[in-house]
């Protein structure tokens, strides 16, 4: 029996725009993703897309400077493989659809939707749509269709093949994507049930091919006078620049098995169950469902901003990889971490010609928004400034060889990313006398808050630089002959020591806090009273410079870095959240996960509480009102960290883990699997009691509720 935590049913069909259904119920598999189109009158969002196949532009500036982005990288929405058509005797199309039902079995994997649809002379028909990704095979979508009579009772003719897609229109906002012009289509194979064809794109120079096989001749009509028919579409899209061949294609149960067997497996590795709320139970089972199917697993590939969902923000890859998906898949899936640093490792040629567009003589830059390791924004204020992506890289090192100890990993790829970052780091920066000492500098950065830019000494990204010269040389000592290939001197390694002490945190004596950077505090505060509701969010109703000039926070930026490196007194924390928590307007789907995990961490458990329910639900409630371009993946992957390292209080320090109990009133049980240094743990939380066992490895040492203890098998 299916669980209700692993089903998605959405009440109110009726009113819910067909658009945000779409992101909604999309099914993917980190190399694909369809989204879940009405398979008769398809939304102009409807498509499937491919991890990676993007088309290029020229950006096109009023007026340019040197090293500007050169080229826009937009991704493909290529053919909706839902859609059919059907007609009746008179050859008239059934066109009209009403959406019945949709629901998502997350444990399988599986998505069922039912419409009725009726012709010019209001006769219906049913159609019955299943649709399934196969997981490991990923080239492979089972789609299942059963059409029935509902009043009409005569013949009817089908016809499913690939409609070229519309592209999406340009936009005034951001977070959209862009219009493509140069796409070429070629049918490559016509048979009587196969078909395949050919996308090119003309400026990027890649080609995708899609097919499809049918277990019935399609072009036949079929009678529904008695019986349903049931035809099977098995659709094909392969990898980019491979021709795909159809000669050995699965059969619908094929996948279907496949799905099951990934999924089940999957919820045994990473179950997050709460007991206590259900919807919150089926929020977080939607999210990390959705966060798995969005990630690339081939290291050649990353997650988008919108994962497979949707073609938001371009399909680009930003620092949410790191900072926010990550996270759940070093703690549940190792291999798909490292997957997503090999992508970093693949394009750190392209970051250190990057460095050197910049003007840094040494190490690499990570450019802010980029599929193929080129920049790919022109608003270089609210990008390229973003340089602490290169630290975030590293962090997402730091984690993944904490939670794996894998020291091959490190080797082949991890020690490099870290060094050509910290290089950057100590190249980039500067020393300046403030009070009568000598302190290291980042000049005109922008932090996470996209609310400020170009800013000097970003806090986040000061302590960020300062832990990535940090890890830095903790590899290089432990890994000293991959180092020294590397060209690390002992004249390096003291550079790196003296730069990481003498870099500047900004901090305010008479708050007694971080300040977010040298001018911050200077600021008025934006003003928040004169703010009407519909002017949020702020950066599509204000022009940048004005939003600049205040202080107030799109997202979560010094508090960040408190959460992650926990290094301040509990005094100044709680002034700190206090202070930025009034001039933070979430504006970001990034923020509130943040918010509410340091909440857990200082106790605050009802404001916890509440901004975890707006994370879990984001896109289950269109809190942002965009998930119609697709799913908040890295606010996903935000909301289990809230619940894990929240609520659960877990945490890496000085290679011991902690585990924390600060499950919320309402909840009667949380229960979290990870993995740990080779071993699966099933952690347990009560309102009185915290238990840990070790489902598989070795006895651990770990400190629960501040008491050290050895758990055994
Ligand atoms: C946020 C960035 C984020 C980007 C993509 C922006 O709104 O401010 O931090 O990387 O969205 O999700």
């Amino acid at each position: 029996m299916i669980k209700l935590s692993k089903m998605l049913r959405l009440d109110d069909l009726k009113s819910t725009q067909p658009e945000y259904l779409e992101s909604i119920f999309s099914i993917a598999n980190g190399h694909l993703g369809i989204r879940a189109s009405d398979p008769i009158s398809p939304s102009d969002n409807a498509g499937t897309i491919v991890n990676g196949f993007y088309e290029e532009s020229n950006i096109i500036y009023g007026e340019k400077a040197y090293g500007y982005a050169e080229k826009n990288q937009t991704i493909v929405k290529l053919p909706d493989l839902r859609q059919i058509e059907i007609y009746d005797e008179n050859d008239d199309k059934f066109i009209h659809t009403q959406l019945q039902d949709m629901k998502l079995d997350m444990a399988q994997g599986i998505l069922h939707s039912t419409y009725k649809i009726s012709n010019a002379k209001n006769e219906f028909i049913n159609l019955e749509l299943t649709g399934v990704v196969n997981q490991e095979k990923s080239q492979f979508i089972g789609l299942r269709y059963k059409i029935s009579s509902d009043d009409y009772k005569g013949k009817i003719r089908l016809v499913q093949d690939m409609k070229f897609g519309e592209t999406a229109q340009d936009s005034d906002d951001p977070r959209k994507s862009r219009e493509i012009t140069t796409l070429q289509y070629d049918n490559v194979l016509t048979s009587q049930n196969q078909n395949v064809l050919r996308i090119t794109t003309e400026n990027s120079q890649l080609f995708i091919e899609m097919g499809l096989t049918t277990d019935k001749n399609l072009k036949q009509t079929f009678s529904l006078a008695n019986t349903p028919i049931t035809f099977d579409v098995i659709a094909a899209v392969g990898n980019i620049n491979q021709e795909i061949s159809l000669d050995n294609v699965p059969t619908f149960e094929e996948i279907e098995l496949e799905s099951k067997h990934f999924w089940k497996n999957f919820w045994n590795q990473s179950e997050v169950k709460i007991d206590g709320d259900d919807q919150l139970d089926q929020a977080i089972h939607f999210n990390l469902y959705q966060l798995e199917s969005s990630a690339g697993r081939d290291g050649k590939t990353n997650i988008s901003a919108k994962g497979l969902s949707g073609v938001g923000y371009e399909g680009h890859y930003f620092w949410d990889t790191e900072m926010y998906m990550s996270p759940f898949f070093a703690y549940t899936n190792p291999k798909i971490a490292a997957d997503l640093i090999a992508y970093r490792y693949n394009i750190l040629p392209e970051a250190k010609k990057r460095a050197r567009t910049l003007g840094v003589k040494d190490g690499a830059l990570f450019t802010w928004r980029t599929i193929n390791g080129k920049e790919a924004s022109a608003y270089y204020p609210a990008s390229t400034a973003q340089y602490h992506i290169d630290a975030d890289i590293a962090y997402s090192i730091y984690r993944y060889y904490n939670v794996t100890n894998d020291d091959q990993l490190i080797k082949k790829y991890g020690l490099e990313i870290v060094l050509e970052t910290a290089r950057f780091w100590t190249n980039f920066g500067s020393f300046t006398k403030i009070d009568g000492q000598q302190k290291f500098c980042f000049f005109d950065v922008t932090g996470p808050d996209e609310y400020s830019a170009i800013v000097n000494n970003n806090y986040y990204t000061n302590r960020m630089a300062k832990f990535n010269l940090t890890f830095a040389i903790e590899l290089i000592e432990k890994f000293p002959e991959k180092a020294q290939q590397l060209g690390v001197s002992e004249d390096e390694i003291k550079e790196f020591t003296t730069i990481r002490d003498a870099i500047l945190l900004p901090f305010d004596k008479e708050k007694g806090i971080n300040e977010q950077d040298d001018s911050y505090f200077k600021k008025p505060i934006w003003p928040f009273e004169q703010t009407p509701k519909e002017s949020y969010p702020l950066l599509l109703h204000y022009h940048p410079l004005t939003i600049y000039r205040y202080q107030v926070d799109k997202q979560a930026d010094t508090l960040f870095a408190d959460f992650l490196f926990d290094d301040i007194s509990k005094d100044q924390l709680v002034k700190e959240f206090d202070y930025y928590e009034n001039i933070t307007t979430h504006d970001s789907s990034l923020s509130r996960s943040i918010f509410s995990a340091l909440a857990a961490r200082l106790g605050l458990k009802d404001k916890a509480y509440s901004y975890f329910i707006a994370t879990a639900k984001t896109d289950l409630i269109d809190l942002q009102g965009n998930t119609n371009d697709g799913l908040h993946i890295a606010n996903l992957g935000g909301s289990w960290v809230a619940i894990v390292s929240g609520f659960g209080g877990i945490q890496i320090k000085d290679g011991l883990l902690y585990i924390q109990n600060n499950l919320p009133k309402l909840w009667n049980k949380l229960t979290i699997r990870i993995q740990y240094q080779g071993r699966l743990l099933n952690i347990e939380y009560t309102q009185n009691n915290t238990k840990v066992t070790i489902i598989s490895g070795d006895p651990i040492n770990i400190v629960v509720n501040g008491v050290k203890s050895t758990v055994e098998k």
